[in-house]
Formats: structure tokens, sequence, C-alpha cells
């Protein structure tokens, strides 16, 4: 394993390295966001099907939007922390050599500067019509108390409901989401593929499969991860402890 001058891991990457990045809700932990699965996590409190599938907001809009109001209050009082700026540095410094692919919702990637970006699974700050083809748009309110309907669809005379443009479980990710990461893993730019999943449970498809579609372009794959994952087994490196702690040492950009 490549070391630094401290004899800590390092991750290698030099100019012929392009470097694909997964981040779970692991790395805005140490921002006071809560992950999902565990003692304390977002889903010990709700059931996913009340909260994130389509048939749960049918049932109960009011409930939805009162969870991801609560989220997108918790997101906006949270700042970016170490490992959100060592990606940013990381991008200031090869470029577009980097892709950081993202299931959070939270918007701190954006906010530390990042923007070689997916947001695979949506955006907190985003809301899109359950019913026309407007293109989601950006949208910080709290709808605690009632459950916002689309104005466009109301001019039509249908009342339709407005929803936060996350993907739910059951929905599809964006196919051409899924297309610039296979892209980039397969023949982005630099000859060396280097992958990196940072705080995430591998639980969750297809994000938890990227790695092997890394390992199959030839790519090199770490895991940074504070408990072990269920996918670990599939990573060549397995770096555990706090993201924000070990990533600007693993990629060299400490702060
Ligand atoms: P999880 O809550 O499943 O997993 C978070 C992982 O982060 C766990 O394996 C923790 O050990 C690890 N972790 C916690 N604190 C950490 C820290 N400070 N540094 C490093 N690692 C830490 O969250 P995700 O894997 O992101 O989907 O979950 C994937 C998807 O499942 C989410 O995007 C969400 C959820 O259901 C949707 O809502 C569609």
């Amino acid at each position: 394993m490549a070391v630094d001058s401290r004899g800590e891991p390092r991750i290698p990457i030099d100019e012929a390295t392009r470097v694909l990045v997964v981040t779970g809700a692991g790395i805005s932990a140490e921002s006071g966001l809560a992950t999902f699965r565990g003692a304390g996590g977002l889903w010990e409190g709700h059931r996913v099907e009340d909260v994130a599938t389509p048939e749960g907001f049918a049932a109960d809009s009011a409930l939805v939007w009162r969870f991801y109001s609560a989220r997108r209050t918790a997101a906006l009082a949270a700042q970016p922390n170490a490992a959100h700026r060592a990606l940013a540095a990381l991008e200031r410094r090869i470029g577009d050599r980097l892709l950081v692919v993202t299931q959070n919702v939270d918007g701190l990637h954006r906010r530390a500067g990042c923007e070689r970006l997916i947001e695979i699974h949506g955006s907190l700050f985003r809301t899109r019509c359950t019913h026309c083809t407007r293109p989601p748009f950006a949208d910080e309110a709290l709808h605690e108390a009632e459950v916002p309907a689309c104005e466009l669809c109301a001019g039509r005379g249908r009342r339709a409901y407005l929803r936060p443009d996350i993907v739910w479980f059951g929905e599809l990710l964006d196919s051409d989401h899924l297309g610039r990461v296979e892209a980039f893993a397969e023949q982005g730019p630099g000859r060396r593929l280097v992958f990196v999943a940072v705080g995430t449970s591998g639980n969750v498809w297809p994000v938890a499969g990227f790695v092997d579609l890394a390992a199959s372009a030839g790519g090199e794959t770490w895991l940074v991860n504070l408990d072990p994952a269920g996918n670990a087994w599939r990573f060549d490196r397995v770096v555990r402890g706090p993201a924000a702690e070990l990533l600007p040492g693993l990629l060299g950009v400490g702060e």
C-alpha cells in the first residue's frame, strides 16, 4: 500500500490518474447530519416505505413533506467538513480527471466548491411536480403545514402536488447519470483509474455495484468507512475511520 512521509496510507494519484469517487451519508456525519442505517439513523425513526417511496407519498404526502422539511432545515444548518473540502481541493488540482458521485441529497459537496459532481439520488433543495413535465426547480421552503400544489397545473384546472426531487425506492436513477459514470470509469481522461467509496454502507444498488464497474475497468478500489460496509470484500483496500479525519491525508490535500 502506498504511504506518505509519516507512514500513513496514501491513495496513489498522479498526473495519469483519474479518480471516481462515490460518497454516502457517512461523509456528512461529521457535519452533524444523521446517516440512514444503524442506531440513531434516519431509518430508525421512520419506515422507508412511509417517507421514501411513491406509495408512501400517495398515502400521506403531509408526513413526507414534514420529513423532508426537517431534513432541509438540518442540511441548511450544517457546514461542509474537511472531507467535503478535501474532494473540492482535489478537483482544483486534477480538474476533469475527478468525478464525484454522491448519494447524498444535502448539498454539502456543492457548498464545499465541488462542481464535477453527480447528485445521483437527487437534491433536498429541488422540488418537482408529480404530474407535469416542468423541470425541477430550486426550493428551500419548508412545507410543514400544507402539501404544496403545482401552480402550473392549477392554471390548467388540475390539482397536482409537488414533491421533493429525490429518487425514492422503487424509482429509476437518471440514465444520463449512469451513462456518465460508466463513460468516466471506462474511458475517462488519464490512463489509470482509482475508485474511492467514502461513508457508504454499500447496501443500495446500483451505486453499491460501482466498485465492480471500476474493477472491471482495471481500477484500484478503495473504501474509506467508519464501520465494515456490506460490500467491503469487493474492495482492494479498506481504510476504517472517520472520513473528515482520513480523507485529506489519503488524498494528499491536507489542510
Ligand atoms: P448509510 O446510513 O447506509 O451508511 C452510512 C455509512 O457511513 C455506514 O457504513 C457508516 O459506518 C459510515 N459512516 C458513519 N460515519 C462516518 C464517518 N464519520 N466517516 C466515514 N464513514 C462513516 O448511508 P448510505 O450508504 O449513504 O437513499 O445510504 C445509501 C442510500 O440509502 C441513501 O442515499 C438513501 C438511503 O436509503 C435514498 O434515500 C434513495
